[in-house]
């Protein structure tokens, strides 16, 4: 690449996806990795043929992160909360093709019989955030609380995006999963497990340490200064005695490595350079970020805000790329750009495509099954517990009053 040191470095243009788009400069498109074209044309037909000699047996369901070309085979798509809900409403499919990532299918494993056969097409679609939280740390940060004195108030409240064993911990130790669209219904009914706000009781809120923080803050009304972070690296996650004694959510020290990226910087650009635009990001975004957004929410309610909103009105997206792209073309009407320059897919969502689609639907037609995911019986029971108290929770989407 030659570069003129001379000239002032040209602003970068903040171009709305969908009419009258620059392809070469667009936002995300110049991010390298960009998706290649499915590569086989035939690949579309064989798909339809297996998903049709299938029929009812199988049940495909897709996240909205996912390309287009493994949605155009999903009957259901959704959040992670929805999804959950749709696998377990499927108990007449013996097979049900998660196209998603690794939490969402061990989760769905979880919520259906043990006659049905949930299909992850690529297993190595995990999730860095699900990572960044092993059960042995868990475990161990707990002991800490015990030893502490700060355990028997407190409640775990886990994030969807997290395996299956810290499910289970969460269920045995009495708590609520969550996920984007219920956060705050979760930890309100978690804070009155340990005598309520005004109390003294506390959250541990794993992995996502900005989904806790955002929802504590904003929609809680606790302050920054109520919440710490837990660093499983660090002895004694890094927090005095004191720390923990004082604190009414203790954050895990998880982010997403998609939506950590979106910036304030990012936020002020799009409000210079297009005027009146909205700001709508996903709740796994920086706090500060977060703060600068007009308006929060899981990827169904960003479908849904966008989708509502009157004609003409400029929307600046702080999520997963595929699903931006995918509202730019659905809602033409609308103005839709990226929120940041320096942010690409979701790599993991991405392993999943269409060779991968095909090949689990096939090998379905030709009697095998490939990439199932099971989660052992003892675990899968614990993780229930923890499931099924979010799926009982008053309401489902979470608010703003
Ligand atoms: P949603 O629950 O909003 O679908 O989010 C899942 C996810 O992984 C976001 O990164
Ligand atoms: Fe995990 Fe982030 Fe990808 Fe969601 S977008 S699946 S949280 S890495």
């Amino acid at each position: 690449m030659t570069t003129d040191t001379a000239a002032a470095p040209a602003p970068l243009p903040l171009l709305v996806l969908g009419h009258g788009t620059d392809l070469h400069t667009e936002r995300g498109v110049e991010c390298p990795g960009d998706l290649p074209a499915a590569s086989d044309p035939d690949l579309v037909a064989r798909a339809r043929a297996a998903k049709a000699a299938l029929g009812d047996s199988v049940f495909v369901l897709g996240h909205h992160y996912q390309r287009d070309e493994v949605i155009e085979f999903a009957d259901v798509t959704g959040d992670s909360f929805k999804l959950a809900r749709d696998a377990a409403a499927r108990p007449d499919a013996p097979y049900i093709v998660f196209c998603g990532v690794h939490f969402m299918a061990e989760s769905a494993d979880i919520l259906t019989s043990a006659e049905q056969t949930v299909i992850l097409p690529d297993l190595a679609a995990g999730c860095s955030m699900a990572d960044m939280a092993a059960i042995a740390q868990v475990e161990d940060c707990w002991e800490q609380l015990e030893a502490a004195g700060v355990a028997g108030r407190t409640v775990p409240v886990t994030y969807m995006n997290s395996s299956a064993a810290i499910k289970a911990f969460t269920g045995r130790h009495g708590g609520t999963i969550c996920t984007s669209s219920n956060a705050r219904t979760a930890l309100d009914w978690a804070f009155e497990q340990v005598g309520g706000l005004e109390g003294d009781g506390k959250v541990l809120f794993l992995p996502d340490q900005h989904l806790g923080r955002n929802t504590a803050v904003r929609e809680l009304g606790l302050t920054l200064d109520d919440c710490v972070v837990w660093d499983p690296h660090r002895p004694g996650g890094g927090l005095t005695a004191q720390q923990l004694a004082d604190a009414r959510m203790i954050l895990w020290r998880g982010h997403c490595s998609v939506h950590g990226r979106f910036s304030v910087e990012a936020v002020e650009t799009a409000r210079r350079e297009i005027p009146g635009v909205k700001v709508i990001v996903h709740p796994e975004c920086r706090y500060e970020v977060v703060e600068r957004a007009d308006e929060v929410g899981s990827t169904e309610k960003i479908i849904q805000t966008i989708a509502a909103a009157p004609d003409g009105t400029s929307w600046v997206v702080g999520t997963e790329l595929n699903l931006v792209r995918r509202l730019a073309a659905q809602f033409p009407k609308q103005r839709i750009a990226f929120l940041e320059k320096n942010v690409c897919y979701c790599s993991t969502m991405n392993r999943i495509d269409l060779p991968h689609l095909v090949w689990a639907l096939e090998s379905l037609v030709e009697g095998r099954v490939v990439n199932p995911i099971r989660v052992d019986p003892q675990v899968a029971a614990d993780a229930r517990s923890a499931l099924d108290r979010m799926l009982a929770l008053p309401g489902t989407t979470a608010k703003k009053d």
